[in-house]
């Protein structure tokens, strides 16, 4: 039996502020809650539309306690009354509840905790219970089909950046911001696109944001005939090339498109610009052919194969070139990467981490966790065999000296026990110092959000 398969099955059972016995010793000044999101049920179907579960550990002076719940949603409801998830990522529609089921990421807005997806919707969580208070409404009416699960935190102005997508006869990328202490979007810019791409993350720089249309592009006709799910909407299309569509931050105006050949990416790393120059680098793979076959009995064996381990480049948007010039910014593979945000976001940073499969024992799953010196190209990597890490996040060490001043969270499964634990390994060097173990395995989880937020109070709440 393939050791990483319970990566790939369902988690039923949850659990509120279980204590974990910790190996090692986790640091006293590392003290803080990181929350998860990821599906976590119905995982025989595609991976992208499993159940949301939200998983938080928190550690408070040396000690570490889990818990975990799945989101009260309509969907989830649907789908313990049928067994059935509805309409999704590539799940076809069907009849019934239908909304959000937001299995990426989590953010923090204001005071609120909420989880999102690319469905516009986002759903809020007590923080302390996990419990799901519901659909945290904006105070606009900004037309959304589409959004991303990635918005950024903008460095200059308080608040968030993010787009949304409409179709329509017409389509639009409409860029806003949401101001800290508002729920009413601003919009920054609206762009008018006949061949809307799916991006599912984007750039900001000092004063640009950059959203990048690689050839993967829906065929809003298809969406709105209403039959077939979101994924078989959107078609690969080679020889279209990637389109960087630079935007003024504050002006709103789209200032130039620069182009390069077929890349795809999910995930880009980190944005910058340098004497007029602007940097995106990604963890980019030549198609997007892969996506459909993120599904089923076979999930163990496709999706994450060594021939699409992504590269990490660099796209050069030089300031009077409408080309951009592609260099690699290391040997190594990377996917799901994390920097030091609040330090490194938008600037000319140095340290990436992200995971990947190893080189000298590949798997058809991420089995290691590595750290990209992205000026040297040098990493470093976390890698025991059989055991299979998860995004890792940046937790910055109180008053952080440098960039890589703080310790690396990630929730790894242990394929041979067939349990979870929360790896904590000391970002500078990249030496393991604890593990705090889970009792039952974690599925195959996506993003997540470390904040030095305590939220333990005792509460008379039952579940
Ligand atoms: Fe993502």
């Amino acid at each position: 039996m393939n050791a990483s398969r319970l990566l790939f099955t369902d988690l039923h059972h949850e659990v509120d502020h279980k204590q974990l016995h910790i190996q090692g010793a986790i640091p006293e000044w590392l003290s803080g809650t990181l929350f998860r999101n990821g599906p976590a049920s119905h995982l025989d179907g595609h991976l992208f539309d499993g159940l949301a579960m939200i998983h938080k550990f928190t550690l408070d002076s040396g000690r570490a306690t889990y818990s975990n719940r799945f989101l009260r949603t309509g969907v989830y409801e649907q789908a313990m009354k049928t067994g059935k998830t509805s309409s999704g990522f590539a799940t076809p529609p069907q009849s019934g509840e239908t909304g959000s089921n937001p299995n990426v990421s989590v953010m923090k807005m204001d005071h609120h905790f909420v989880a999102m997806t690319e469905s516009p919707d986002v759903v809020e969580f007590d923080p302390y219970s996990l419990r799901t208070v519901g659909v945290l409404p904006y105070a606009d009416q900004l037309a959304a089909h589409y959004t991303t699960a990635h918005p950024h935190l903008d460095i200059h102005q308080r608040g968030l950046i993010n787009f949304t997508v409409e179709f329509g006869r017409t389509c639009y990328y409409h860029i806003y911001g949401l101001p800290a202490g508002s729920r009413k979007r601003t919009l920054i810019a609206s762009i008018e696109t006949d061949r809307p791409a799916y991006m599912h993350s984007f750039g900001i720089t000092e004063n640009h944001i950059v959203l990048v249309e690689f050839p993967l592009l829906f065929h809003p006709q298809e969406l709105f005939a209403g039959d077939k799910p979101i994924a078989e909407c959107m078609h690969w299309t080679p020889g279209r090339g990637t389109r960087f569509l630079v935007v003024g931050k504050r002006s709103g105006k789209l200032e130039k498109i620069v182009e390069c050949g077929d890349y795809f990416s999910f995930h880009l790393i980190n944005a910058f610009e340098k004497q007029g120059d602007i940097f995106i680098d990604a963890c980019t793979m030549r198609s997007a052919g892969f996506i459909q076959s993120l599904s089923g009995s076979d999930m163990t064996d496709k999706p994450f194969s060594p021939a699409n381990q992504p590269a990490m480049l660099r796209f050069h948007l030089a300031a009077d070139k409408q080309t951009a010039r592609v260099e690699k910014l290391s040997e190594e593979y990377m996917e799901f990467p994390g920097i030091h945000y609040q330090w490194a976001n938008a600037q000319d940073y140095r340290f990436a981490y992200g995971v990947s499969t190893n080189q000298l024992q590949p798997e058809n799953v991420e089995n290691q966790l590595i750290k990209v010196d992205t000026r040297s190209g040098k990493a470093l990597t976390w890698f025991q065999p059989g055991h299979y890490p998860g995004e890792p996040v940046f937790a910055p060490a109180p008053g952080a000296k440098a960039e890589d001043d703080g310790a690396i969270l990630s929730v790894v499964l242990d394929g041979h026990s067939g349990h979870s634990y929360l790896l904590i390994l000391n970002a500078e060097s990249f030496a393991e110092i604890a593990r705090a173990e889970v009792p039952h395995h974690i599925p195959y989880g996506f993003h997540g959000l470390f904040t030095n937020e305590l939220f333990i109070e005792e509460r008379n709440e039952t579940r």
